[in-house]
């Protein structure tokens, strides 16, 4: 087990904590999404509650190495300040002599938010001494950021070689939940995995298909199960090559655990505005395409669900970016938060289904992590969680 950031004194350090702030922003700059800050609020207020100043390194987009002036995280600076109550300065380069002197100034109760630390080649590379320079701004590291733990970063694994690395709160909670999933779930066990892809998900689907009691695949990987089992698909998004590999899932031990769709949403073209209708599995129209659950099969998934205890859901079910075949999504959104067993999500799209419906409350835990979540129920040990103390 790694230690926590409660493992350690705080008292009077400056603590260089990597945030997972990637938020969705309007044009304007203006935050449109809190979850991720909401989340590690608690982390913060525990670190400042103990004495600590905290030096903020978080990377926002994709913005490869070179300075984009949208993706600057200089809005979270007012962001914080409303959730924190104390001073939130900005560090707009994180190498420079101002910015350390800054950091080497803090008192307790302060905040610093470094720039888009993806703005330096040198944080994907994982730069020896990159991650050095930015070690000599803290006296801890905290890694709170799950959703990257699963790159080998400069600010995930770079740091922590020079700087005592222990774990936020966050970053804990969400270790403890998918833990209690893959290792002591109260059982029946369900998981349910969507997205458009078996390649994507095949390790998972090999991991859980042992311990699980129940396994609901939908999305576009679904058809190729489908097609496996003789349906004719149209037009339909299906992995030619993986319709051998998903037959010997059909029939291997693992079969009756598998749930798949009764009935389909098919489409005249992937569009939202495309003419669309609920059909029997061998009833898609020449040329159509699958592109959600259909009624049946959100009542079918809803009834197999009532008697399970623990829920996994990684997924969605349709293209649910698309209004007209996100109503799969949301069924299932509706009967995990409605269910009164243990339940964790995963993935952006399964996420944003649950709060699409307003019913966040209803899920034990929402994970921050997209693919991070992905590859540690594949069963990987994640680079930036290694990398904390022992
Ligand atoms: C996310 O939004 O999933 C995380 O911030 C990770 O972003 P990345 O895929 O660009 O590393």
């Amino acid at each position: 087990m790694k230690k926590t950031v409660k493992d350690c004194d705080l008292k009077g350090k400056r603590v260089l904590l990597r945030a997972d702030y990637n938020v969705p922003m309007d044009q304007e700059g203006n935050i449109t999404e809190y979850m991720r800050i909401e989340e590690s609020i608690p982390t913060l207020k525990y670190i400042l509650g103990q004495g600590a100043s905290i030096i903020i390194l978080t990377h926002l987009g994709r913005p490869k190495g070179k300075r984009v002036p949208s993706m600057s995280t200089r809005p979270l600076v007012n962001a914080l300040k409303k959730y924190l109550d104390c001073d939130v300065f900005f560090a707009e380069d994180l190498l420079s002599n101002e910015t350390k002197a800054l950091c080497d100034g803090l008192k307790p109760g302060q905040v610093v938010v470094g720039e888009n630390v993806r703005f330096y080649p040198e944080e994907e590379a994982n730069d020896d001494d990159f991650a050095k320079r930015l070690a000599s701004l803290g006296d801890v590291y905290v890694n709170e950021a799950f959703s990257v733990d699963h790159r080998s970063h400069a600010s995930t694994v770079g740091i922590p070689k020079y700087l005592p690395g222990y774990m936020g709160l966050l970053l804990e909670k969400e270790i403890h939940a998918l833990n209690k999933v893959l290792e002591d779930p109260e059982r029946p066990l369900a998981a349910i995995i969507g997205g458009a892809k078996i390649s994507d998900k095949i390790k998972i689907l090999s991991k859980l298909l042992p311990i699980v009691d129940k396994l609901f695949i939908g999305g576009g990987m679904a058809n190729t199960f489908l097609a496996a089992q003789g349906h004719d698909m149209q037009s339909s998004l299906v992995e030619e090559d993986k319709i051998a590999m998903a037959k010997e899932i059909l029939e291997g031990e693992y079969a009756k655990k598998i749930f798949l769709p009764i009935d389909v949403m098919a489409a005249a073209a992937f569009d939202n505005a495309a003419e669309h209708k609920a059909v029997s599995l061998d009833g898609v129209p020449k040329d159509w395409q699958v592109l959600d659950i259909g009624p049946e099969t959100m009542s079918f998934f809803e009834q197999e669900l009532v008697s399970v205890k623990t829920i996994l859901w990684n997924g969605p079910m349709g293209v649910f970016e698309m209004s007209n075949f996100a109503e799969g999504t949301k069924a299932v959104a509706k009967a995990v938060a409605a269910s009164p067993a243990y339940s964790v999500v995963g993935g952006g799209d399964s996420s944003a289904a649950i709060r699409s419906v307003g019913m966040e409350d209803g899920i034990d835990h929402i994970s921050t992590g997209g693919g991070a979540s992905l590859k540690f129920l594949e069963g990987k040990v994640l680079p930036g969680i290694a990398a904390c103390c022992d």
